[in-house]
């Protein structure tokens, strides 16, 4: 283990000072109170491998410009590689005296590479170091939760392509409204994740500023090449503005609120496992890694994760309404307040990185039951609106006209406890003599799907084309 400085040295008229960093700025040690509320440590180490990056880029620009020596540079470079290596091993030892992930690498570092290492902090502040490494951290998080929902979209697309032909009901008001196909069910919520991973994107392109070298708050007298350093981070430019650089957390924000819809999103198709997984509805089944079975009740499959999922978003919108309270009021620039966006922000990213995988384990596992789905997508007078179409189409009957006649054929099926398509043709034409047997073609919901064909409508070769144009764009 190594062992990092606490604060036991002393600082002038025999006051212990409060860390080693502060110097001698505060004539007592922080009592184990003040230690507690101040430190990050305890969950900002999560940014060690971007704080490091970040401070590779900034000894490197420093040597680059002149402003520390090569030899000085190189030793910081080598030091805060060990430092990396040495807390991926989990033999670093982190101090709440020194209170964040910065100051503890730093420590670090100055044991290892002495002055050299007490150079690194030239023309730096924490508020723009911690703004750079939490930018780091949420653009990797960015990336990762981006490949999850696109491999969560392919799960859905296959679910679309293999069920393209399956009718199902079609709901609204969670009534019976009129058929349509799992397939297409499948590829709305391909859309939805479409959006979100849009709204990840926008959020990645305007966060993907650099906000090193804002120092402080006011910029350095240092001639730092902050363009260098944006670059070398892969930031596509530096901020133009240092106290926006070191303040402003509204990508954090942005990042919670295209959470929060995803989850959203994830939590509107996890009601719809819940129900289409129950015994009543029997349309689907869970595969069993994805059910519990009850400890009393033996013939129970419960479907914790979906309810999990669909939970979830509890926590993320929390998340987000967390931070936006935090930060609204705050005056420029940095403020302590800001160290508590980080376990929102943590907590959040995890949450959604486990909910977009447990789903796509459930999208892949997920097995519809085709009959059960017909026979539901049948009841309920389905075709209600095909008949009324037909009355429109052959008739030539206005639609008000044909809504019409179709509810007293509908009333008259009730009465007869039949569906429309086993209503005799003189039932129907005592109701309206004109109809001819060919009603019967349209009063399937096979027919019915199938006559979806307006772009965008629940056809089966729609659902196919897009499908197609899906995985295309998945690739
Ligand atoms: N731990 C701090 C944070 O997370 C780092 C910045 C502290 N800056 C300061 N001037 N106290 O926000």
């Amino acid at each position: 283990m190594v062992n990092m400085a606490e604060n036991s040295d002393s600082a002038g008229g025999g006051h212990p000072r409060a860390n080693t960093m502060w110097g001698g700025r505060f004539a007592a040690g922080p009592d184990a109170i003040m230690a507690e509320i101040n430190a990050s440590i305890g969950f900002d180490q999560r940014m060690a491998a971007e704080d490091i990056e970040g401070s590779r880029a900034h000894a490197g620009m420093l040597a680059a410009q002149g402003i520390i020596s090569g030899e000085d540079q190189q030793a910081i470079d080598a030091g805060l590689v060990q430092v990396l290596g040495e807390i991926e091993r989990g033999e670093f030892s982190f101090s709440t005296a020194l209170e964040d992930i910065h100051m503890n690498v730093e420590a670090r570092l100055r044991e290892i590479a002495g002055d050299a290492g007490a150079r690194l902090h030239t023309g730096r502040s924490r508020n723009d170091q911690v703004a750079t490494d939490l930018r780091l951290w949420v653009r990797a998080r960015l990336d990762e939760i981006d490949a999850g929902l696109a491999s969560l979209m392919r799960a859905f697309v296959a679910q679309a392509e293999q069920g393209a032909d399956i009718v199902m009901p079609g709901f609204t008001h969670l009534q019976a409204a009129q058929p349509v196909t799992w397939g297409h069910h499948m590829l709305a919520y391909v859309e939805m994740l479409g959006r979100d991973r849009g709204r990840f994107a926008d959020c990645r392109a305007r966060m993907n500023e650099c906000p090193l070298g804002a120092a402080a708050l006011a910029g350095t007298s240092f001639p730092l090449d902050r363009h260098m350093t944006a670059a070398k981070l892969g930031f596509d430019r530096p901020m133009a503005n240092s106290l926006d650089a070191v303040s402003a957390r509204d990508y954090a924000l942005e990042f919670l609120s295209a959470c929060s819809i995803c989850a959203m999103h994830l939590s509107r198709f996890s009601e719809e496992l819940v129900i289409w997984a129950s015994a009543q509805f029997r349309f689907a089944r869970l595969s069993d890694r994805f059910s519990t079975g009850s400890s009393i009740m033996p013939q129970k499959r419960n479907p914790d994760a979906a309810e999990l999922i669909r939970a979830k978003i509890g926590r993320i919108i929390g998340a987000f309404v967390a931070l936006t309270t935090v930060l609204k009021g705050l005056p420029l620039a940095y403020c302590k307040d800001m160290q508590e966006d980080k376990e929102p922000v943590f907590d959040a990213a995890d949450t959604m990185a486990l909910a977009v995988a447990a789903m796509e384990g459930m999208v892949r596992d997920l097995a519809p039951n085709a009959e059960v789905l017909k026979a539901a997508a049948g009841a309920g007078f389905s075709t209600a609106t095909d008949l009324a179409d037909w009355l429109v189409r052959v008739l030539g009957m206005p639609f008000r006209d044909a809504h019409h006649v179709t509810g007293a054929l509908v009333a008259e099926a009730e009465r007869r406890g039949c569906d429309l398509a086993d209503l005799p043709l003189d039932a129907m034409q005592a109701v309206e003599e004109r109809i001819t047997e060919d009603v019967y073609t349209v009063l399937t919901v096979e027919a019915s799907v199938a006559s979806r064909t307006t772009f965008g409508g629940t056809a089966p070769d729609n659902v196919r084309a897009q499908a197609a144009r899906w995985r295309e764009t998945l690739g």
